[in-house]
């Protein structure tokens, strides 16, 4: 006779962790698209406000059902990019470095978010020497930092972002105008895992995210365009624009769970979730 063997269950998917964030959001008051300093923006299209809007108040109660806190910042006239919170500045450990804009358009926001960090109860806040716009360009995964280069972030901000906080920083080459900011090309998902669109990056940059992340999700072009990397995840829920519909399979395959939100008014100007989102760490 034969013994019946348990025919072995399939691998279920890793059981991912959330942790409870604090993210500071600035509302699209005062959005518009009346200068274009990215491929995305073209003056002569116009926004429909109030439906940007609608959209980016389902943003912030998607993480308030999550059970995130959420801060909002005054929106400032005049600044129609400020709702893109994640280039106001870089926070980790209780510690934040502010950011100092590229285009002369956006410049008046490192001061506005330099300000509403200093009152954000935190252990010190530094103000820029060299050009950085925040979490776009900076993305802590675990006890490193990814950092963008190319388009806005000045490499001497790297050196800078290293000195203050202590922690390896790890430079990357963006080579693609479509996506300027490293949170338009990669995004985190964990400590340790992070899913990207190769080619956004210089070979040698590639490279050193193969070393890094050997088991990383590599996200399609069609994703990439819809900017489905602009994503935010709390180690188990990933808010990700719900066109990037490939990403979010493979982001369920990993045992992830993947929330779509449409942000189509804001992708006007380039940009989409994880940009309209600053983590605060404590
Ligand atoms: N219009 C803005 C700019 O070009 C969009 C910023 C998007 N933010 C981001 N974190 N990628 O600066």
């Amino acid at each position: 006779m034969t013994a019946v063997l348990p025919t072995p269950r399939a691998a279920s998917p890793l059981e991912r962790v959330a942790t409870p964030r604090r993210y500071l959001m600035c509302r699209p008051e005062h959005f518009e698209v009346s200068y274009a300093i990215n491929p995305w923006m073209d003056v002569t299209l116009g926004v429909d406000r109030d439906l940007a809007l609608r959209q980016w108040e389902t943003l912030r109660q998607t993480y308030l059902n999550l059970g995130h806190q959420v801060e909002v910042i005054t929106s400032e006239p005049g600044l129609p990019d400020m709702v893109f919170a994640a280039n106001g500045g870089l926070v980790v450990e209780g510690r934040a470095l502010g950011a100092r804009f590229t285009h002369a358009e956006r410049r008046a926001e490192g001061p506005a978010y330099l300000s509403w960090l200093a009152g954000a109860g935190l252990k010190d806040v530094t103000e820029p020497v060299h050009v950085n716009e925040g979490e776009g360009d900076f993305l802590v995964v675990g006890e490193m930092v990814l950092a963008g280069t190319g388009f806005r972030t000045d490499p001497g901000a790297h050196a800078e972002v290293q000195e203050l906080f202590g922690v390896p920083v790890i430079s990357l080459q963006l080579v693609d105008p479509r996506f300027y900011h490293l949170d338009t090309a990669l995004a985190v998902l964990d400590d340790s895992t992070v899913a990207y669109f190769p080619e956004a990056f210089s070979p040698g940059s590639r490279g050193v995210l193969q070393r890094l992340f050997p088991d990383a999700i590599l996200a399609t072009e069609a994703d990439a365009v819809v900017l489905g990397l602009n994503a935010v995840s709390d180690g188990r829920h990933v808010v990700l624009p719900s066109a990037a519909v490939d990403l979010a399979t493979q982001l369920r395959e990993r045992g992830y769970v993947p929330l779509g939100v449409d942000l189509s008014e804001l992708l006007k100007a380039g940009g989409s979730v994880k940009c309209c989102t600053m983590e605060i760490r404590a």
